[in-house]
Order: structure tokens, then C-alpha cells, then sequence
């Protein structure tokens, strides 16, 4: 393909504003795949990610379409997921394309997290054209919305073409925006190769494939490569694109995503962000790579059977081969055994990851309450990262505790505004910004990150009926009057359940946890006492009743299948629940503590 003839973009879209449907139809319209094969969303690959209806892996699909101009081009369509906590991910996308399609559902208008992803583009002086989506919906107002986009992106939107990605309308309009508006890949075919790794995944068949764009030379199967960070060498087996099939052709040149395949066996062998070049005629320097992610939150997760453990392991080093910010080291819990501490992007992936451990490698698993990193400053002057509250040094030890602060910025309608403000100030927010834009409002705060990372997300969309949307980064560590909180059980302090929390919230948090775990501990034999503590100083109480012995006798009755099916419940129940001492305690117990404040 003529270099001048090769499109590479990626879409930026909020979720649910339709883009796995327009990627569809550009796929369907460009004779891509069979009406079958379309049935089965191709670019989200993962079942957990169609059921969550979310794109996390980065994809790509080479299509080829015949402008009205006559000639043929070569588009190159990279996915991005579309999540907060995946956000770091678009940049990899991004970086590989020189123009992003920014779909916004025209009755909707513009999300916070679009927003943020637009801003990244613009940065790296990708070529942003507005797509209007969903025009086929009555309550759609695209005028309104161009306006919007104009106001708050700050890009021209006036003539944005107007489409639907359900009925059709508009996608030869789209084809026609990409050729037109997105500028061909520079780059020279016959300079030393660079080749940018997008993203690297393992294949249980091929090894590890990595997903690259060619910036310059050409990169041809037989050759030699050599990885830049590392300076390994690896024999290139397999080059070729993904249509949305696996298509092998042999070769990719300067411009051109595809795939490379060359018998590496771990993904950390090809680095996601890194630079190919050919071991021959090496490049002088690598491409500028993209920020390295580092896990923001992290919990313990113990496998319930400790027979479970070695398979649990395991599990998590199949998962880490394809997700190379899912982080893990053994952890041992005194209450819990055996398991690891594992460091997530989010809850959502934390979820995820628990979600894919549970399912596809039948393992249950307690996880604890996820905690941020926080800065320490000992009264000897040595600095140590906490991601462990049983972790935090002794109260006499300890000079100052510093937090996470992010920046958050807040789309929200005005009618919603004050209820965010509300819940931005429970939250310890400082408000840092707030403009007007026509009906919507943008808000930017300072907000601890353990005040984001856990029920945030949730409870904004709540307060404002799912419209308010939001997106976050880290910002600094800032002093904070932290504390650590104990539970204990019956007088046993149990090191899984411990919190760490600020002074003003730490009486009403601790409160409301023992409360909340005396509804999920079920009564058994005896009375158990549930404790928060901060050192010695008990700040809340609560007790289990114990079981009225005949309570059970007789609502058994003498119904025997009844019976055996309450039993068979029971023991399904059992299986999520820990034996801490002599106190059965369930996993929500465990999570319980995401659920105050
Ligand atoms: P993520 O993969 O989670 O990022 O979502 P998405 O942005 O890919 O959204 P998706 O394509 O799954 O569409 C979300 C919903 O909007 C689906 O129910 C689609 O059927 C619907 N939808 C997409 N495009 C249109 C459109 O043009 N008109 C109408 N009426 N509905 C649409």
C-alpha cells in the first residue's frame, strides 16, 4: 500500500455512546467479515468484557475502503477501552494513529472521561474529527451537542457528520472523514526499522504476539529483531495484520499495524510502550515509549481452601503473562493463611481479575478491603510505601502520614451540580475549578485517592441520576491525619480487616463497620463481639446473639428434601466463608468495609 494511502485512528468515546456498534459497521461496510462473525462483536474480545459490555485489551483491525475519490485506502482502526480505571490504556492506542474519531451520542452530549481521552489526543497532535452518533434517536439534538463540543473540547464541530450507528445513516460519511481529514503516516520505509509496540498479549499457541506500528523502515518475517530496553534478539516467525482475522502477509512497512510474532515467551519480553528494531541495521535511538502504569490500589486475596493455593498461584501467573499492570507478591494473614497481595489499576479491574480467578480457574477467594499507597515519614527520617494497613509502622514510630491526592474533573448537569458538590465535600474534596458550559457544568477537585478508588464512582452516578461522569489522575501526596482502625472478633484482632482511615471519619467508619458485619456474621453457638479499635482506644461495639438452640429443629420440620436442599444452600454458603478462630465469618464481612462512609 502507497504510504499516502494509509489511515490509522482510533476511536474516543464514552460508554455506551456506541462505539463497539460504529466499529462494527465500518468493519461490515469495508467487507470486513460475514453477518455471523459480526454477530459476535469481534473487537471486544474477552466474555467478561461483552458481559460488562467494556473494551479493556487494546485491538486493531485493517480495513480496506474504496473512496469516493476512486482510490483504495488502507485503514487501521486501533481499539481503546473505554473505563476510568483503563484510561492510561488509550495513550498506547492513541499512539500508533494519527487522528481519532471522537463519537459522542447526540443525546447525551460530552462525558467527562471522552474528555480527558480528547485532551491526550489533541496532545499528541492526533487529528480529532467529531462523529455524532445515534441521530436515529428522537430526544437527539446534534446541534445542541456540536455545541457543546465545540464549547467544552474546544474543537470545530459545526459540521461533525451526523450518523447512526444502529440504522446506518451517515457510516459512508464517516469512511469519507477518515481519507479526508486524517493525515497519511509519515515516517521513511528505508530508514533503520522502529517499530512501536502498542500492545504485547500471550497466545497460548503462538507465544507472545504484540500488536506494533511500523514508524520507520519495514519490518519482514525471517529477519532478525531486537527488543530496544532489553537488547534481546528474537527471530521473526510471523508478520501480518488483523482484518479482523489473523491475516499473515509477511511483511509491515513504515505506516502500516499489524502484528509480530517471534517466539517470545513472556509478555514482559516485549514490552508494551517499547521500540523493534532489526538486529542488522539498528536503529539509533527507540520511539518515545508512553508512562509506564503502576497499580493505584491494592488487597489482599486469599484462596478459601488452602489446598487451593498452588492453582492459585498459578492462575495469577497466567493472568499477569496478559495484563502487565496486574501486580502480586505472597502475602501470609494470620487470620487468612496463604495468599498474595495484589495490586489492581482500580476496582473495576480488581473485580475483574476476582471475576476471571473465580470462573475460569474455579478458585474462591477472600479478597480484603483494597487500600491506596501512602507515604510515610518515620520519626527516623526514612520514607516506606504502605499498600498494607497491617503494614503501617506504630503510631510512635510514624513523623507523617502522606495520601493520594487526585485531580477529578466532573461533567455534571447544573440541575445535579449541588448534589456533587455534596458528596465531593463528604468526600475531603477541594474544589479547584468550576465552568459553565451551556446546560453542563465541568467541576475539578482535589479528593483523596482512598476516597475515589472505592464507592466514588457509584455514588456519583447515583446522585445524579448516571449523568454526571468522571475522570482522575494522580496529583500528589499530601500530609494527612491517617489512622489505622482494628477489628477485632471476640477480642482476636483480626489483620485482614484492618482499615486505614482519616481521624474525622474513623469513629463514624469504624461504627458503621462493626454495625454492617453484625448483619453479615450469621449467630452461631455463642455471642460474638465485634471491636473497632484504634491502638488500645475502642471506638465502636456490636454483638452477634447467639443462636436460640431450638429455632432450627423446627423450622426443618419433617420435610426432608426441604431440608436437604437448606443443607446443600448451607454448603454452598460455607464455601465463602472464612474460620476465624471459632467465628465463621462470610467474604462481605471482608468488603465490608467499602460499604461505610
Ligand atoms: P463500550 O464497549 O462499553 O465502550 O460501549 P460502546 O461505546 O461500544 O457502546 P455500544 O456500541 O455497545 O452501544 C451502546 C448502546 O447504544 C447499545 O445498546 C447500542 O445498540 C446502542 N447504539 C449504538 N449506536 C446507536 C445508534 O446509532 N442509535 C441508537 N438508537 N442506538 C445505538
Amino acid at each position: 500500500f502507497k504510504q499516502s494511502n494509509i489511515r490509522n485512528f482510533s476511536i474516543i468515546a464514552h460508554i455506551d455512546h456506541g462505539k463497539s456498534t460504529l466499529s462494527d459497521r465500518l468493519i461490515q461496510h469495508c467487507g470486513g467479515l460475514t453477518d455471523r462473525e459480526m454477530a459476535e462483536q469481534v473487537l471486544d474480545s474477552m466474555d467478561l468484557e461483552r458481559e460488562r459490555g467494556i473494551t479493556i485489551k487494546a485491538q486493531s483491525v485493517t480495513l480496506h475502503y474504496t473512496a469516493k475519490d476512486g482510490e483504495t485506502y488502507q485503514l487501521n482502526f486501533i481499539d481503546t477501552p473505554g473505563h476510568v480505571d483503563f484510561s492510561y490504556e488509550v495513550s498506547r492506542s492513541l499512539a500508533g494513529c494519527e487522528g481519532a474519531l471522537l463519537v459522542v451520542d447526540a443525546a447525551q452530549g460530552v462525558e467527562a472521561q471522552t474528555l480527558a481521552n480528547c485532551y491526550t489526543a489533541i496532545d499528541m497532535d492526533l487529528e480529532v474529527v467529531p462523529v455524532l452518533n445515534k441521530i436515529d434517536l428522537p430526544q437527539a439534538d446534534p446541534m445542541g451537542v456540536a455545541q457543546e463540543i465545540e464549547d467544552i473540547v474546544g474543537i470545530e464541530a459545526v459540521d461533525a457528520v451526523q450518523c447512526s450507528a444502529k440504522t446506518g445513516i451517515g457510516i459512508d460519511e464517516v469512511l469519507e472523514r477518515i481519507v479526508r481529514q486524517i493525515p497519511p503516516p509519515q515516517g521513511e520505509p528505508e530508514d533503520p526499522l522502529q517499530a512501536l509496540i502498542i500492545d504485547s498479549w500471550f497466545d497460548n499457541y503462538q507465544g507472545v504476539v504484540s500488536l506494533v506500528r511500523v514508524k520507520n523502515g519495514t519490518l519482514r518475517a525471517g529477519d532478525k529483531m531486537t527488543v530496544m530496553s532489553t537488547g534481546q534478539s528474537y527471530q521473526i516467525d510471523k508478520v501480518g495484520f488483523f482484518s479482523p482475522k489473523q491475516t499473515e502477509t509477511g511483511i509491515l512497512r513504515s505506516g502500516e499495524v499489524g502484528y509480530v510474532i517471534a517466539g517470545i515467551k513472556e509478555i514482559l519480553g516485549a514490552p508494551v510502550g517499547d521500540t523493534l528494531t532489526a538486529t542488522r541495521r539498528p536503529a539509533e535511538k527507540p520511539l518515545p515509549g508512553f508512562q509506564k502504569v503502576k497499580p493505584q490500589v491494592y488487597a489482599g486475596m486469599f484462596p478459601i481452601s488452602s489446598d487451593d493455593y498452588e492453582s492459585f498461584r498459578d492462575a495469577l501467573g497466567k493472568l499477569a503473562l496478559n495484563d502487565a499492570s496486574l501486580f502480586y507478591e505472597p502475602e501470609n494473614s494470620a487470620a487468612l493463611g496463604f495468599g498474595f497481595r495484589c495490586g489492581f489499576l482500580g476496582m473495576l479491574h480488581m473485580e475483574i481479575i476476582q471475576e476471571r480467578l473465580e470462573r475460569e480457574y474455579d478458585i474462591d477467594l477472600i479478597t480484603t478491603a483494597p487500600t491506596v499507597v501512602y507515604e510515610v515519614e518515620k520519626t527516623d527520617g526514612k520514607i516506606v510505601k504502605v499498600d498494607n494497613p497491617v503494614n503501617l509502622p506504630a503510631v510512635n514510630d510514624i513523623e507523617t502520614i502522606f495520601e493520594p491526592i487526585v485531580e477529578a474533573n466532573i461533567l455534571v448537569p447544573q440541575e445535579f451540580l449541588g448534589n456533587v458538590i455534596t458528596l465531593c465535600v463528604e468526600k475531603r474534596g477541594v474544589q479547584t475549578a468550576m465552568n459553565y458550559h451551556g446546560k453542563q457544568v465541568s467541576v475539578t477537585y482535589e479528593l483523596p485517592m482512598a476516597e475515589v478508588v472505592m464507592d466514588f464512582f457509584d455514588r456519583l452516578k447515583s446522585t445524579s441520576r448516571g449523568y454526571a461522569s468522571l475522570d482522575y489522575q494522580f496529583k500528589k501526596f499530601q500530609p494527612a491525619d491517617m489512622v489505622r482502625v482494628d477489628i477485632m472478633i471476640n477480642g482476636d484482632r483480626v489483620d485482614a480487616l484492618a482499615m486505614i482511615t482519616h481521624r474525622d471519619h474513623s469513629e463514624g467508619r469504624g461504627r458503621e463497620l462493626v454495625d454492617k458485619m453484625r448483619e453479615l456474621i450469621p449467630r452461631q453457638q455463642f455471642d460474638i463481639a465485634i471491636q473497632a479499635a484504634i491502638g488500645n482506644h475502642i471506638i465502636a461495639r456490636a454483638t452477634v446473639k447467639q443462636l436460640r438452640k431450638n429455632v432450627t429443629a423446627k423450622c426443618y420440620g419433617g420435610d426432608v428434601s426441604r431440608k436437604k436442599k437448606l443443607l446443600q444452600k448451607q454448603k454452598e454458603g460455607k464455601k465463602r466463608m472464612k474460620q476465624l478462630g471459632s467465628v465463621e465469618v462470610p467474604q462481605e464481612a471482608f468488603l465490608a468495609v467499602l460499604k461505610v462512609g
